[in-house]
Order: structure tokens, then C-alpha cells, then sequence
């Protein structure tokens, strides 16, 4: 190899190196405060006992559903990330808005299982085993987009309920600050680039069958009527800001 040989091929491997580092140097999207920890990721524990929300949601669902489906996502995850360190030091958030930088070889089971995990950690909280009215200033703010409450409780109980096959439904606060509800499929979210509509999420139920079938069979609007009634509105109101 000549000297112009040999420095073209480190100019390349130079280019190729600062190309591996843009990732962590270029402004990401950040689509919501963290909700989850830093890689390597932990399955979090539930903010109450497996049987707390019984009749509404079995203890059995609920124990297949944190201990097996969701610690599969943290745990597919972690093991995709580990063969990513340039992306390690990302938040879930910032990595789940930003799939499109991720390499191809890992962008997919990170969207699916990255996704599982955000999906995941954002639902038990929004759920509580003691029922609780909305306030009246949500009531308001929601009414105000959506006509009245129940006309909110009908469109996304009926966008849930109408989704294909398995996913989520969001009430989601767009850039703009207005509230739209929006599904999304699998285990995509409003936080990604691949979302019909993009913002943070402030509601979400899951609509995979994993969630009730157990109990539910194909009721999926039973589900959901029995979900509505265990949902943390304090929680919605605080995500709102
Ligand atoms: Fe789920």
C-alpha cells in the first residue's frame, strides 16, 4: 500500500468512525420527561399488589402480564442495546423518538421492544385499584376539545374498541398543545416517528389481547368499559402539566 492509499483508507475509517459517533452529538427530539430508568433497563414494579385491581382485571392477567410479557420487552431490549453502545446513554424516550438514526440490524426489535417497555411502565401507574372521579378543571380542558366528557369517553373508547388486531390508545397532548386521541399498532406510541400523530402521551390503555383475554375472552368493550373505571385521573391531569 502507498502513502495515498494508505491515508485515503484511514481518511475512511476516520469518516466511518465520526459517522458511528453523530448519534450522540446531533439535538435529539424529546417527546416527553423519562418515565423509565437507564440501560441496562428494569422491570419496575407495579405501584400495587397483583390482585388490586380484581374483579375488574384478574390477578392472573396481571401476573402474566408484568412478569412475563413486559419483562420480555426489558429484557430483548437490554440485549439489543447491549450490541449498540453509542446509544446506551440515550433515554428510552429519546431513543424511541429517534428509531430512524438506530442501525437497521436492531431499529425493529428496538421499536417493538423498546415500545413494549415505555408502553408498558406508562400503563400500571395510569390505572389505580381506588376509583376516582375526574376533577372538574379536566373535565373542562377535555370538554373543551371534545365537545363534553362523554363525548371524550365515546370517541376513545370507540377508537380502542374499532382497532385491528393488537395495540394502544392514546390521548395524546400534541406540540400545539391540543389533545387528540390516536391508536397505534403493536407496540408503537405517539413518542416515534412512525406515529399518525406524535406527542406525549397523557392516557393510554393496552388493547392486546394479552391484557384481558384470560378474563375477557373477546369481550374487548367489556375490557374497556371495566378499564375506564380504574383509571388514575390525577395521574392524566399531572402528565397534562
Ligand atoms: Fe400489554
Amino acid at each position: 500500500m502507498d502513502r495515498r492509499t494508505f491515508l485515503a483508507a484511514l481518511g475512511a475509517i476516520a469518516l466511518k468512525a465520526w459517522r458511528w459517533k453523530a448519534p450522540e452529538t446531533e439535538p435529539f427530539f424529546l417527546a416527553a420527561p423519562t418515565l423509565t430508568g437507564s440501560y441496562p433497563y428494569e422491570l419496575p414494579a407495579l405501584p400495587y399488589p397483583y390482585e388490586a385491581l380484581e374483579p375488574a382485571i384478574d390477578t392472573q392477567t396481571m401476573k402474566v402480564h408484568h412478569q412475563g410479557h413486559h419483562a420480555a420487552y426489558v429484557n430483548t431490549l437490554n440485549k439489543a442495546l447491549a450490541d449498540l453502545p453509542a446509544f446506551q446513554s440515550l433515554s428510552l424516550e429519546e431513543l424511541l423518538a429517534n428509531l430512524e438514526k438506530i442501525p437497521q440490524t436492531h431499529r425493529t426489535t428496538i421499536r417493538n421492544h423498546g415500545g413494549g417497555h415505555w408502553n408498558h411502565s406508562f400503563f400500571w401507574p395510569i390505572l389505580t385499584p381506588k376509583p376516582q372521579e375526574p376533577s372538574l378543571a379536566l373535565q373542562k380542558r377535555i370538554s373543551a376539545e371534545f365537545g363534553s366528557w362523554a363525548a371524550f369517553r365515546g370517541q376513545f373508547l370507540d377508537a380502542a374498541a374499532r382497532l385491528f388486531g393488537s395495540g394502544w390508545v392514546w390521548l395524546v397532548k400534541t406540540p400545539s398543545g391540543k389533545l387528540q386521541i390516536t391508536t397505534t399498532p403493536n407496540q408503537d406510541n405517539p413518542l416515534m416517528p412512525y406515529a399518525e400523530i406524535r406527542g406525549t402521551p397523557v392516557l393510554g390503555i393496552d388493547v392486546w389481547e394479552h391484557a384481558y383475554y384470560l378474563k375477557y375472552q373477546n369481550r374487548r368493550v367489556e375490557y374497556l368499559s371495566a378499564v375506564w373505571n380504574l383509571l388514575n385521573w390525577e395521574r392524566v391531569e399531572t402528565l397534562l402539566g
